[in-house]
């Protein structure tokens, strides 16, 4: 039995896969998973590399394999700040613009909306540094405030159907869940078409924890939409630290179980408004912790060990 089928009764089990994981970790993909996000390959910057012109050819083999494995696909992600090309904001106007997302939205959700049942349409608009609401980017600056508000009347229109999200990461952090609580309220209240809340989940052993992440959930919990985690991986250092070890350390891969553990059991309690549980990667031999935020530097922050074998932290998860 899978975490997947363990899992069947609560919500669905996902992972971000890639065009070199789908091969190298397929096995266990197919053993454990129903959900998959495309780690970068579905990313503005990667179907597209120069006006109007678009390759699909990665994207459409990670989609393949969901297909072939009876898996379902959340789309990511469609407006963001990173990985989008510089190219579509210049020489143009804000109503030029949002032609030319909804054309990229609409070449998504043609070629991948079958399987594709949520999406998330904004990633990370809100500031999480200074005292600013929104985060400084060539989407706020081209629209300003509420811009979110025509990125998802857009999606809605060209994706009928799907479950829509705003997707962001230090969500559980007080300050920054906050704001994310009043950015959603605030398009509620405004009728945008908005279903549910991402919370990417970039952790570490030691915080936000349990208690924080409760508190998230229950925050978001009280706008009455869906909630998913997105990208949820537990960095066994402190976001500052930058010490090298050459192994895990048994009494870190001793806590971090026990916060798996404890993370499943609230995901367990709040099923019925999560829709799923996405890792940021199968197992501990290719994390992008690797190399964020520091170079070279070995992380284990996954369920399944550097030989893809489980590890405590999995059987936690699995045993209740
Ligand atoms: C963010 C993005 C993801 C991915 C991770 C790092 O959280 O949403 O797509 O790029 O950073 O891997």
């Amino acid at each position: 039995m899978g975490l997947k089928d363990k899992y069947e009764p609560y919500f669905k089990i996902g992972t971000a896969v890639n065009i070199r994981t789908i091969k190298t970790h397929e096995e266990l993909l197919r053993q454990h998973f129903n959900n998959i996000t495309f780690e970068n390959e579905m990313k503005y910057s990667s179907v597209c590399r120069a006006p109007g012109e678009y390759n699909f050819t990665a994207a459409d083999r990670i989609y393949e394999f969901a297909r072939e494995n009876n898996m379902t696909v959340h789309g990511h992600c469609l407006v963001w700040h990173n990985q989008t090309p510089g190219f579509i904001f210049e020489n143009t106007t804000p109503d030029d613009l949002k032609e030319t997302l909804r054309e990229h939205i609409r070449l998504l959700g043609n070629r991948y909306g079958e399987l594709a049942e949520s999406w998330d349409v904004v990633n990370e608009g809100i500031e999480d540094k200074t005292d600013l609401f929104y985060r400084d980017t060539k989407w706020h600056r081209m629209y300003g405030d509420n811009y979110m508000d025509g990125m998802f009347m857009i999606a809605h229109e060209v994706l009928p159907g799907k479950k829509l999200f705003y997707n962001d990461y230090n969500e559980s952090i007080p300050e920054k869940r906050e704001k994310i609580y009043q950015l959603v309220k605030g398009m509620k209240e405004r009728g945008v078409p908005i279903d549910g809340i991402g919370l990417q989940c970039h952790h570490n052993i030691y915080e936000p924890g349990v208690d924080g992440l409760k508190k998230a959930i229950e925050r978001y919990a009280e706008l009455g939409l869906r909630l998913r985690i997105t990208e949820m991986d537990i960095s066994v250092f402190r976001f500052e630290d930058r010490t090298h070890l050459a192994e895990a350390p048994k009494e870190l891969m001793e806590r971090q179980a026990e916060l798996y553990e404890q993370y499943f059991e609230l995901f367990r309690e709040y099923h019925e408004l999560i829709d799923a549980v996405t890792l940021w990667g199968p197992a501990d031999d290719t994390t992008w912790l690797d190399n964020f935020p520091e170079p070279g530097r070995k992380n284990w922050p996954l369920l399944f060990d550097v030989n893809q074998e489980p590890k405590e932290a999995y059987h936690r998860v699995m045993n209740f």
